[in-house]
């Protein structure tokens, strides 16, 4: 088998990356993949550093281990904390998702942009580069989505203590004129319609899961890495809790299988 036609390793602290895995295989449909769902370890979140680091350096050598060509790291708060040191330890290709901070100080009219991410995210060393590094007339509204990843995971996204909890967070936004909203948390594109109940169409919601899969177009080419078979990818994903959530998501597909495993 040519290298080509390796797989390209995902992985996230849970269900939430496939987000960003869906952006991935529209863009490449080609490419076949691995997904890690480190499900039993969510959320990375609330973790240290150094923990955050052990569990990516894990996943990592899992997906090596099983041949993959590039790694996309779909978890902000692994990418924020840990990308340096894989790109340090491992020879491979990664891509991570940082939070949409620079498009959407581009965007905003009133000068205000809120983020929403995980408490490990935004106090990342990363983030606070990225935050510094746009206009200083723009202010930056931080909350962390404490409790989200652990509904989403649990497959609440439309109950009542979802919306309950998400009003908590984007209210207090509503009031700060805040126009431009970033998701900085792979998970949280699953809320999206849930988000639009309580903003409305007013504020423009970024995420980064079309910038991603560019970007690993645009590595794959660069590697000459790109897929050259005449057929449509398979997908193998590897969850270590249970699957029902993961296949709720999920579209039935014959190139999909579901596994759950220990890793
Ligand atoms: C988490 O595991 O806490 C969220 C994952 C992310 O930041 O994308």
């Amino acid at each position: 088998m040519k290298s080509n036609n390796f797989p390209i390793g995902v992985f996230d602290s849970g269900i939430g990356g496939t987000s960003i895995w869906k952006e991935i295989t529209t863009l490449l449909p080609k490419e076949n993949t691995i997904y890690l769902s480190d499900s039993k370890n969510a959320p990375y979140g609330e973790k240290t550093k150094q923990e955050i680091i052990d569990l990516s350096i894990k996943n990592t050598q899992f997906l090596i281990d099983s041949n993959c060509k590039l790694i996309v790291v779909a978890c902000n708060t692994a990418t924020t904390n840990a990308i340096k040191v894989l790109r340090d330890k491992f020879i491979i290709p990664f891509i991570g998702i940082e939070p949409a901070i620079k498009p959407a100080s581009l965007k905003t009219k009133t000068n205000t942009i809120g983020i929403l991410a995980t408490k490990g995210t935004l106090n990342s060393e990363l983030f606070e580069n990225t935050s510094r590094n746009i206009n200083k007339e723009i202010i930056i509204k931080e909350t962390i989505g404490k409790g989200l990843v652990e509904l989403i995971e649990e497959g609440k996204i439309n109950s009542s203590e979802m919306t309950k909890l998400l009003s908590s967070y984007l209210n207090p936004m509503l009031k700060e004129n805040v126009d431009c909203l970033v998701l900085g948390c792979t998970h949280y594109p699953y809320l999206i319609p849930r988000i639009r109940d309580i903003i409305g169409n007013k504020i423009e919601i970024i995420d980064s899961g079309q910038a991603v899969a560019k970007q690993t177009k645009a590595i794959l080419e660069k590697h000459q890495l790109l897929n050259t078979d005449d057929k449509t990818g398979n997908h193998q994903f590897y969850i270590n809790k249970n699957k029902r959530v993961l296949e709720m998501i999920l579209s039935k597909n014959e190139n999909i299988k579901i596994d759950k495993k220990d890793f």
